[in-house]
Order: C-alpha cells, then sequence, then structure tokens
C-alpha cells in the first residue's frame, strides 16, 4: 500500500490572533492537500498551535489570564480561522498536549543517551519575542538582529551538537535535490552552514510553563526545540504505527523560520535520533503591506474574514467569497519574493481573473450551449486545438506542482477560461449558427471543454466555486485528476443548468488595511475574525493601558443611521455630558431597545466622521457570530460616567 503524503504547515505562536499571512500557509498546504488527493494519494495535513513559549506564557501573565485559558482561547481561533477558509485540515497539533510531551521528552532521552545531548553553562542574550538566543556579536544597539529587546541569561543548561551535522546536512541536501526548496533559498542555508553550525543551548530555568526536562523539573525544554518536534510527535511516535505518516512529505512555513530552524536544526536533531528526514522543507516568503512584514506587531494585518466580508458584501455567496479569498492569497503568492497583499490588489484581481476571465467564459458557454445546442451537450468530437490546449495547460499545471509554484498552478487552471474566450472570438459561434455552418457542434463541445477543464483544475484552489461549475453544467464534480480532458468527461446529451453569475463585478473601492486601522471607532470597517478583547499584552504596558480612557455611559437616543447597513446614532450621558456616538450594531440591536441602557464608552477617541456624522467615542462590544456585535454592560447600575478599568 502506498505511504501516506504528509504534509505540514508551522504550528502558530498563541500570544496573537491569526491574519492572512498565517492563512496563506495553511491554503498552501490545503491545495496541495487537494491536489494531490485528485491524483489519488492518501494526504494527512498536519496545522496547530506552539503554546509553550516564554512569550505565549508572558502574553497570558500580562493578560491576567490563566495560561492555559489563554491558550485554548487563541488555539481556537487559529482553528476557526482555518475553518472559515475552508482548509481542510486531518490534524490540529497542539504542543500542550500529553502526546506532545511524550514524544519531546523521549526524543531528549534518546539524544541525551546517545550523547547528542550535554549539560553545560550558558552564559548569553536572549531574545524572548523571537524565542532565540542572541549572540553578543550579533546584538545591534543593545537589540537582536531583528530589533527585539534581549535579556542577560546566565544558567547550566542542555546543549544539543548541532555542531556536528553540518556536512551530514549538506551531503543529505546533495543527494536530495527537492530536500531545500525552493532553489533560490537553498543558497541561504548552504551559505549559514558553511559558517559553521554552533552546539545550541535548548533548555531553560523557568519552571511552570513549557515542557520539564525529564528527570530535572527545574528546567522546561527550549520551545523551538520542543515545538519542532510537533511534527513527529502527531504521528506518535515513539509509539507504534508512527511509519504510516512518517517522514513528512512537505514541512511548509514562511522565510524566517526557514535557514536556522526548519532547514538545519530540524533535520540535524532527526539524524541525531537516527529518524529519517522529511522529504521537502520550503519556505515562501512574507505577505507585506508598505514594504514591512505583514504583522499584528506592525498593526498592519488584515484577517481573513475581513476579505471574506469585502466579497459578500458586493454580492458574492458566502462559499464563493471564501474561494474568492483563498484564490487572491494564492495568486498573491510570495513564492521567491515578497509580495504585498492589500484589499485593492484583492479586488483587482478578483475583477480581472474571477469576475472577466472565469465568470465570463462560464456564462458565455453556457449561454450558448442553451441557444445553439438546445442546452445539451454536443456528441461532436474536440476540435485538435483544444485538445492540445487542456492537455497543455494540465501537463504545465502537474510540472509546476513538483516545485510548489501554487501561483503558477493556478494560472494554468485560469488559462483554460482565457483560451476559451479567445476561441469563442476566433471561432464566432454566432457566425456559425447564422450560416447553418456544421463546425457548430464541435465548436459548442470545444467551449464546454475548456469550462470543464477549468473546473477541474481550479477544484483544489477554489473548492466552492468548482462545484458550482460543475452543478451548472450538469455534471457530476471532476474528483479524480485523469478525468480532466478526458472524452467521458462530457457526456453526450447532458442537459445544462440556466447560467447564474458567480461573481459579479467589484464597483467599490475598500479602504486599504491600514487605512482600516486608523481613525478608531470604525464600525463601517469590516468585522474581524473572532478576536481576544485584548491586544497581545507583550506589546503594550500598563501606562499605555491606562491612556485609554473608559466610562459607564447610558444611552438616552438611538435611532439607524440612514445608508447604513450597520451604524446606530445614539446620544449617550456620559456624567453629565452628553454625546453622539455611532455604533456598528444594526445587525444585532433594534435602536428602540437600546434606549435606558448603560454601556461601556472609549472616551477619550479623537472623534471621527462617520458617512457624514461626527462619532465622539466608541461603544464597547465583542465580536459575536457571523459578523453580530454583543454590548458590554457593567453588570449592575452604575453612576453614568465611572471609571471603567
Ligand atoms: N511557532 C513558530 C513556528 C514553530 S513551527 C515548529 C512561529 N509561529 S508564528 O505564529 O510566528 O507563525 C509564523 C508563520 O506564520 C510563518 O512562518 C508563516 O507560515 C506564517 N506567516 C506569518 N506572517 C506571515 C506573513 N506576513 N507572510 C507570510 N506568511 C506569514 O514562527
Amino acid at each position: 500500500m502506498a505511504k501516506t503524503t504528509y504534509i505540514t504547515t508551522p504550528i502558530y505562536y498563541v500570544n496573537s490572533v491569526p491574519h492572512v499571512g498565517h492563512a496563506l500557509t495553511m491554503l498552501v498546504c490545503d491545495v496541495t492537500k487537494r491536489y494531490r488527493q485528485m491524483r489519488g494519494e492518501k494526504v494527512v495535513f498536519l496545522t496547530g498551535t506552539d503554546e509553550n513559549g516564554l512569550k505565549v506564557y508572558e502574553a497570558a501573565v500580562a493578560a491576567g489570564e490563566d495560561p492555559m485559558k489563554f491558550v485554548d482561547w487563541i488555539s481556537q481561533a487559529f482553528r476557526d480561522v482555518a475553518d472559515l477558509m475552508h482548509i481542510d485540515y486531518d490534524i490540529f497539533f497542539r504542543t500542550t498536549s500529553e502526546q506532545h510531551k511524550v514524544s519531546v521528552q523521549a526524543l531528549f532521552e534518546r539524544l541525551r543517551e546517545s550523547g547528542y545531548i550535554y549539560s553545560d553553562k550558558y552564559e548569553g542574550w536572549y531574545d524572548v519575542s523571537a524565542e532565540t538566543f542572541v549572540r553578543e556579536s550579533d546584538l545591534v544597539d543593545g537589540k537582536s538582529p531583528d530589533g527585539n529587546e534581549v535579556r542577560w541569561v546566565s544558567e547550566e543548561n542542555y546543549f544539543f551538537k548541532l555542531s556536528a551535522f553540518g556536512d551530514k546536512l549538506m551531503e543529505h541536501a546533495a543527494a536530495n535535490p527537492e530536500f531545500w526548496l525552493p532553489v533560490g533559498r537553498r543558497a541561504e542555508v548552504e551559505s549559514f552552514i558553511k559558517q559553521g553550525l554552533r552546539d545550541i543551548c535548548i533548555t531553560r530555568t523557568q519552571a511552570g510553563w513549557g515542557i520539564p526536562v525529564p528527570g530535572d523539573d527545574s528546567k522546561v525544554i527550549y520551545v523551538w526545540f520542543d515545538a519542532l518536534i510537533n511534527y513527529l510527535a502527531a504521528t506518535g511516535w515513539p509509539k507504534e504505527g508512527w511509519e504510516e505518516l512518517w517522514p513528512a512529505e512537505i514541512h511548509w512555513m514562511a522565510k524566517e523560520i526557514y535557514v536556522r530552524f526548519h532547514a538545519t536544526l530540524w533535520p540535524a536533531m532527526l539524524m541525531a535520533a537516527g529518524l529519517p528526514l522529511p522529504k521537502t522543507v520550503i519556505a515562501h516568503g512574507w505577505f507585506t503591506f508598505n514594504d514591512a512584514k505583514m504583522s499584528k506587531s506592525k498593526g498592519n494585518v488584515l484577517a481573513p474574514a475581513e476579505v471574506i466580508q469585502f466579497f459578500e458584501e458586493n454580492g458574492c455567496t458566502h462559499d464563493l467569497a471564501v474561494d474568492a479569498t483563498r484564490f487572491t492569497l494564492i495568486r498573491c503568492f510570495p513564492y521567491d519574493n515578497d509580495s504585498n497583499y492589500s484589499m485593492s490588489e484583492a479586488e483587482r484581481m478578483y475583477n480581472s481573473d474571477l469576475a472577466n476571465d472565469l465568470g465570463n467564459a462560464l456564462n458565455r458557454t453556457l449561454s450558448m450551449t442553451h441557444k445553439f445546442t438546445e442546452g445539451k451537450i454536443p456528441a461532436d468530437a474536440l476540435e485538435p486545438e483544444v485538445e492540445e490546449k487542456i492537455q497543455a495547460a494540465k501537463a504545465a499545471f502537474a510540472a509546476e506542482f513538483v516545485e510548489s509554484k501554487v501561483h503558477l498552478v493556478v494560472d494554468h487552471a485560469l488559462s483554460m477560461a482565457r483560451e476559451l474566450n479567445r476561441y469563442v472570438d476566433a471561432c464566432k459561434p454566432w457566425d456559425l449558427a447564422k450560416n447553418s455552418d456544421p463546425r457548430l457542434g464541435a465548436v459548442i463541445k470545444g467551449m464546454l471543454a475548456y469550462v470543464r477543464a477549468a473546473e477541474g483544475m481550479i477544484r483544489p484552489f477554489m473548492p466552492s466555486t468548482a462545484d458550482r461549475m460543475a452543478a451548472q453544467l450538469g455534471l457530476d464534480p471532476t474528483t479524480h485528476w485523469d478525468a480532466i480532458g478526458s472524452v467521458d468527461s462530457l457526456p453526450a446529451g447532458t442537459s445544462i443548468q440556466q447560467p447564474e453569475p458567480m461573481f459579479p463585478r467589484l464597483q467599490v473601492k475598500p479602504a486599504e488595511p491600514k487605512k482600516a486601522m486608523e481613525n478608531e471607532p470604525k464600525p463601517e470597517a469590516p468585522v474581524k475574525a473572532k478576536k481576544p478583547a485584548f491586544e497581545p499584552p507583550a506589546e503594550i504596558g500598563i501606562e499605555d493601558f491606562m491612556k485609554v480612557q473608559l466610562k459607564v455611559a447610558r444611552i438616552l437616543e438611538a435611532e439607524p443611521l440612514e445608508g447604513s447597513e450597520k451604524l446606530v446614532k445614539l446620544q449617550v450621558m456620559v456624567g453629565d455630558e452628553k454625546r453622539q456616538i455611532l455604533a456598528g450594531i444594526k445587525k444585532s440591536y433594534n435602536p428602540v431597545d437600546l434606549v435606558g441602557r448603560q454601556v461601556v464608552v472609549v472616551t477619550n477617541l479623537k472623534p471621527a466622521k462617520l458617512m457624514g456624522h461626527e462619532s465622539q467615542g466608541m461603544v464597547l462590544a465583542a465580536d459575536g457570530p457571523n459578523g453580530t456585535a454583543i454590548l458590554l454592560q457593567p453588570e449592575a447600575e452604575a453612576p453614568e460616567g465611572t471609571s471603567v478599568h
């Protein structure tokens, strides 16, 4: 029996909620899984959360939360984003699980017994934000090379003999050219190894959070050493049956955790343990915004839910809005170089590729089939040109997938729509019909063949769209790769459906994420994915929090704001001051029910103009399901104007 194909994303830190960058790596694995399944492989796809790091612990403590509750909460936010994006993962692995602890301790023991782990004193700098040890010589103005704060650590610790594996890694990579991908990044790893790998400290003296060193509870295992083992732990190792999944076929991640961790440390750990290495370790670049990495700490992130909601508000059904989001993320995929992902880019790609090319191709085909061949798939044979184009696109698609160039792969799928449009423009079926030309049947069949091939090839990226396309063609979904372009894929005489537009053209110019971040309150801004009501605590001190003035207020008047789907205009009393506040709660509350209620408001926000009306503050609400809001209210009546902390 063929081995299961095991593919992984990194496991994400649970110190802040997910954004489109996190979703991107999940998506590339999801696309890979769906494609490989079409090729007949059994695929298991792992994603999950990395929960043992010091920064996660500190984030929880600073938020005044029980660490376990805190990690449960954010871990769930990652799972929610995966579900929202229709990511078909099989394992959502958490490093606070018992299974993980067992595997990590077993691997530690094995390496200690074989002499690859030894004890020594560690003195040096530690970058909590990146969870890495930093050399004195690498400090820049007293900070880590990434610009993070560092702290001095002086402890008796355990070390891993990474220095023993440089040559072995180079030899393995030379014999296995698909080991370090993409080709461009291979050189970075080689140059890192050539500088000489040094042993690394793999424990910390910090009881209470993390996986204890076996037999020495005063120390926990360094979070990277622990986290990397997740891929193996999820197979059940060292319990029987782990070979069913191991070795992994592909580990995907972005470039910042490639060279030092996934491309060197992890395979060296496996070599030391005498375990087989993953087939491919591959990194993509970053989504950037305004040339900076999109990241929560820079405040320039876009949540997948925002993009989906944008497409929904512009007329897509929910499932197709998810597909449109998936499509734009992959189309913008930073395979070698970083790429800017923004709403305006997403809008542009949507209009040109989905509304114009794909949507048009389907509509034209269905309309002309109704008009010229009585709504039935003709029995005529395909013209050779059409067959060749489909087979060539299929081959190119498969070839690009060998190195996981998903952004190019999706273009081959779309090329079917473009070829179809060209074919129609060249053949002019309406003229053939006017002249009763016998070629008409073959041309309509050709159009249907292009749409059918697009349906098959687009399926790994846009599964709901592919289902819709198949249904409109009156056919079963193409679930097997070999069926694409086959004679059987278009049974003659099948009745097709009436065309139903899938991707309405967008007219609205959305705000860029940066702009969406400014001028809070922003009730008209898209609702974000479930998100905790705190910021990552490492990024804000109490003095920052104290800058926000929160007070109890009473709603005196409430009326829906004309022309807005979401806003309600409130007149509130804060102490003896009356204020007007616009709140995005129309979906969730009937304005008449709000009058007399107490709420909590931010009173020192700069006033903002929303749809021509001034808003002098912000009403606090929790994110409810499906973009609804749940107002915060003091548990008992409090005097109006009372401060809230
Ligand atoms: N916990 C570690 C990984 C341990 S794996 C054994 C970690 N977590 S993380 O939350 O910081 O996630 C980093 C990963 O999220 C990146 O490697 C990438 O997969 C994804 N991305 C996060 N921001 C991204 C962009 N701006 N652009 C592209 N990918 C992004 O590191």
